[in-house]
This record gives structure tokens, C-alpha cells and sequence, in this order.
């Protein structure tokens, strides 16, 4: 399952604010975060599923594209916006493509980092789906 959250801005004339907090905009415990920046051109990331890892995802600067597949579906979201972010949960195929130099694109997730929890071969995945 994934879907998109728009943020509130608090905005005045200094500029722009935005607050993330664990089960109030963000609908987990954000245990972990980290940013993907300097992206190569023309590279893809992720190419993996989770197991159980929830995560939200926010172009920070710049933007970039996130496809999700579930085995059935592929689904194309644009990251362009620091106000919105990209909640990804479930067992879903999930790629970075497109990267802008600027991009930074920021991830909140709701567990450690565990290679355990992922799963790197598409044909496994497909089997675990099915
Ligand atoms: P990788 O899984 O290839 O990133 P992506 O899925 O975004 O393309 O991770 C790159 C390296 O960073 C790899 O050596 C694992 C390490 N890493 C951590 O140590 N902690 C983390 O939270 C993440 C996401 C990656």
C-alpha cells in the first residue's frame, strides 16, 4: 500500500516550515532516517522490497520519480515537493529513477536498518507475492 501525504506548511513571510512528528503526520514511530543526495545521472536506486519496513519518503530539493510495483500494478509517483511525502508499506517492489542534480530526497522509517528485512531478487519477490 502506499499514498501520498501532504504536509501543513507553516508559512509567513520569512518563509516556509514544515514539522514531522512520529504518529501525528507521520503513522509510525520514526526509529531511522536518511537522505539520498548527489545522485548520478540517469541512475536507479532501491530495487528492493521489505518484508515489514514502513517508510515515508520526501524530496527535500529537487525531485525525482518512485515506481512501486506489487506484482500486478506499477504505479509512477512524482517527488516534487518538500509538503508531500510518499508512505510506503506492505510487500512492494520499490525503484529511484530520475534524480535531479538537486535532488535530496529524505527517508523516515519505522525501523533499524536490517538487511534481513529486504528483499533484493524481483523472482523472489514475485514468489513471495503469489
Ligand atoms: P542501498 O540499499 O544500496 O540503498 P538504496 O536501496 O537506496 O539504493 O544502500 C547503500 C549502502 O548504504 C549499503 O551499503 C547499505 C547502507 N545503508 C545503511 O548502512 N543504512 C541504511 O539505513 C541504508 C538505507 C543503507
Amino acid at each position: 500500500m502506499h499514498k501520498l501525504i501532504n504536509f501543513q506548511i507553516f508559512g509567513d513571510e520569512r518563509g516556509s516550515l514544515i514539522s514531522l512528528e512520529s504518529f501525528k503526520n507521520i503513522p509510525f514511530e520514526i526509529k531511522r532516517s536518511y537522505y539520498i543526495f548527489q545522485t548520478s545521472p540517469n541512475v536507479s536506486r532501491g530495487m528492493h522490497a521489505h518484508k515489514n519496513l514502513k517508510q515515508v519518503l520526501i524530496a527535500l530539493s529537487g525531485n525525482c520519480e518512485i515506481i512501486i510495483d506489487d506484482g500486478k500494478n506499477k504505479d509512477k509517483i512524482s517527488l516534487n515537493c518538500p509538503s508531500q511525502g510518499l508512505y510506503i508499506e506492505g510487500l512492494v517492489w520499490r525503484e529511484m529513477q530520475n534524480f535531479s542534480s538537486d535532488c535530496v530526497l529524505l527517508v523516515l522509517a519505522d525501523d533499524y536498518y536490517n538487511e534481513e528485512d529486504y528483499i533484493r531478487d524481483y523472482n523472489k519477490f514475485k514468489n513471495l507475492i503469489n
